[in-house]
């Protein structure tokens, strides 16, 4: 086809108008370096899972970034993704806001688009310029692969007074769902959660930005799986005994000396009973 001088100009300007790179989405697993992908994306229907593979991340828009202490000790060079340009390259269908991370060993980690562009968490492809297949990187025992999303307090400073920013730098992210945070989320917000006192709001935050890492719900709201102990769980807990739940969040071993979950200690008083709050509302 011969193309006329005004055709071309209007290809260009189409070809202007796409996302600068669209992330290839596969149907098929090729290798456990792929990175799985759920949710609300446009053109796959739910419940089904797209695999973004190591290279195609690779070939996205990255970023090197020189941190210190982050893997290995001293100073270090990673290659990443912004995950605000990851999400650039997704189809996200309209109303998604959120990516959900899960990882192998059941952990999972919230990443809201107000914490996306606030904090600027990335996805990291290489440290010290070696990929997942060659890593541990010397100096670590525990593979942190096949992918990491993390936070650095180096590049964005305010994270370093992020309450809950350990639960911001999950290993072993095998998969990220795209999904709208008030429809993932509903069941904290109605019900016996939709009015809450300030300190009981604050303590949901806790819940979806700490505990949730780890425990799921309520009524099976995403989080980890790894603790095994769903929200319910916990709720009762926390309604049977105010005093031995608040010790058992800030230092589990105090009270029970072979528990495995591990301490958060910085909470105040206040946050801890905000937490109590929120995890109560329903009971007695
Ligand atoms: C890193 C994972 C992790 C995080 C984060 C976490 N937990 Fe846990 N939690 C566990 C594990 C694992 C257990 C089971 C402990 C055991 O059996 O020794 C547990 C047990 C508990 C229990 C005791 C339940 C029982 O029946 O024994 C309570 C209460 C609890 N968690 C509350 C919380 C709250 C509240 C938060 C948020 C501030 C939280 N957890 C965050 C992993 C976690």
């Amino acid at each position: 086809m011969r193309i006329s001088p005004t055709t071309a100009v209007l290809l260009g300007a189409l070809a202007a108008a796409q996302p600068a790179l669209a992330l290839d989405l596969h149907r098929e697993r090729s290798s456990p370096y792929d990175l799985a992908l759920t949710g609300s994306l446009a053109g796959v229907a739910a419940g089904e899972t797209r695999y973004a593979r190591w290279s195609d991340l690779r070939s996205l828009p990255t970023s090197e970034l020189k941190v210190d202490g982050e893997f290995v000790k001293g100073p270090q060079a990673l290659t990443v993704v912004f995950l605000d340009d990851l999400w650039k390259a997704l189809p996200a269908a309209p109303g998604a806001d959120a990516f959900l991370a899960t990882c192998t060993d059941g952990y999972a980690s919230v990443y809201t688009s107000a914490f996306i562009s606030r904090y600027r968490p990335f996805l990291v492809l290489e440290i010290n310029g070696k990929g997942p297949k060659d890593w541990p990187p010397p100096g670590i025992a525990f593979n942190p692969g096949p992918y990491v999303v993390t936070v650095s307090a180096d590049l964005v400073p305010g994270a370093a007074r992020l309450r809950d920013l350990r639960h911001k730098k999950p290993w072993g992210v095998t998969a990220l769902e795209v999904a709208s945070y008030a429809a993932r989320f509903k069941p904290l917000y109605t019900g016996k959660w939709a009015s809450l006192s300030p300190s009981a709001r604050d303590g949901r935050d806790i819940w979806v930005n700490a505990c949730a890492s780890c425990h799921q719900g309520p009524s099976g709201v995403f989080g980890g799986t790894r603790a095994g102990k769903p929200f319910e769980v916990i709720e009762a807990y926390a309604g049977h005994d105010r005093a031995y739940f608040t010790k058992y969040v800030r230092d589990p071993k105090s009270v029970v000396p072979c528990a495995k979950m591990e301490a958060h200690p910085g909470y105040t008083d206040i946050e801890l009973s905000g937490l109590v709050e929120f995890v109560t509302a329903g009971g007695r």
